[in-house]
């Protein structure tokens, strides 16, 4: 099935208009190409929960800092489409970059305090950007159900929030993390690594697995948790971003000094060469990372 594309607003919203109209759930699921079986598992989930998956590429400028890859960010546009026809999604938005930003816009999407921690002060003004992106994806959509993955953990409870606040009328759902079969969690940006680089990439994978077996056999000092994944990660060669403890719904920081409670987020960035990998783990829960 080729998917049907829609490449203007008006064109998409007539589109989820007459889904709705004939009785369907929209299934939006926000990406920004170089579409991944993470993606399409978004899309499946979408369809398990009675919707009709719809799917949106937009490399989002405004949520891209002045050093980091947008000009660079891959766009493979043909090959994502194949995907969506080969995983049933039957419907693609590619809207313009000045659809999106209208010319004179000065309207940015700002949810606190969630965004001061982990990713937040590593890449001011993210968080505003993919709020605001975001923010004008559910109202090009309208009612929805929007589905959102786990590996981008901050994300997830940023735009909850937001959708929360300001009283969108859309279901926001999380999606557990789709891994490799050596546990690297999928990413556009793993195509970015070399071959070295490649092979050590799992260890992230590894060190929150670790920290979880000691979490489920009883340790909860943060500080014996957090520590030797950040240690042998660095030795390991990675450059460490952050390795940080918060609560699981809150983001509030767990100090070192701190017990950790029944759910905890571990999260990590690091940089392989000038690749910047994340990955998180909910301690506490079950299967996670599956
Ligand atoms: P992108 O990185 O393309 O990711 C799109 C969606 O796929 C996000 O919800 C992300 O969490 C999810 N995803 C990516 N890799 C995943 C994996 N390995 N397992 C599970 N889910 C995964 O995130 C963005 O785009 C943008 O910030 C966006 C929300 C589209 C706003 O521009």
């Amino acid at each position: 099935m080729t998917p049907q594309v829609y490449r203007t607003l008006a064109e998409y919203r007539i589109a989820c208009d007459s889904l709705r109209a004939s009785g369907a759930r929209v299934g939006l699921v926000p990406t920004m190409g170089a579409l991944h079986v993470g993606h399409l598992a978004l899309a499946s989930f979408a369809r398990a929960r009675g919707a009709t998956p719809v799917v949106s590429i937009f490399v989002n400028p405004t949520q891209f800092g002045p050093n980091e890859d947008f000009a660079s960010y891959p766009r493979t546009l043909e090959r994502d489409l194949a995907l969506c026809a080969e995983h049933g999604v039957g419907h693609v938005f590619v809207p313009s970059a000045h659809e999106m930003y209208p010319a004179g816009e000065q309207t940015r999407v700002h949810v606190a305090k969630l965004t001061d921690v982990l990713c937040g002060p590593k890449r001011p003004g993210h968080f505003d950007g993919v709020a605001t992106v975001v923010a004008k994806f559910f109202n090009a959509t309208g009612p929805c159900l929007a589905v959102f993955g786990r590996k981008d953990y901050q994300q997830l409870q940023v735009i909850r929030r937001m959708a929360t606040d300001l009283l969108l009328p859309v279901e926001v759902l999380g999606h557990p993390i789709v891994r490799e079969a050596d546990g690297l969690a999928l990413s556009s940006r793993n195509a970015y690594l070399s071959a070295g680089e490649r092979a050590l990439a799992p260890q992230i994978f590894g060190e929150l697995r670790r920290a979880a077996l000691g979490f489920a056999a009883g340790e909860r000092r943060a500080a014996a948790l957090r520590e030797p994944v950040e240690t042998a990660l660095a030795r390991a060669g990675f450059r460490i971003d952050y390795v940080e403890l918060v609560g699981a719904d809150t983001l509030e920081p767990i100090l070192d000094e701190q017990q950790v409670p029944g759910r905890a987020l571990l999260a990590v960035a690091a940089f392989l060469g000038k690749t910047r990998l994340i990955d998180n783990w909910v301690l506490g829960e079950e299967s996670e990372g599956a």
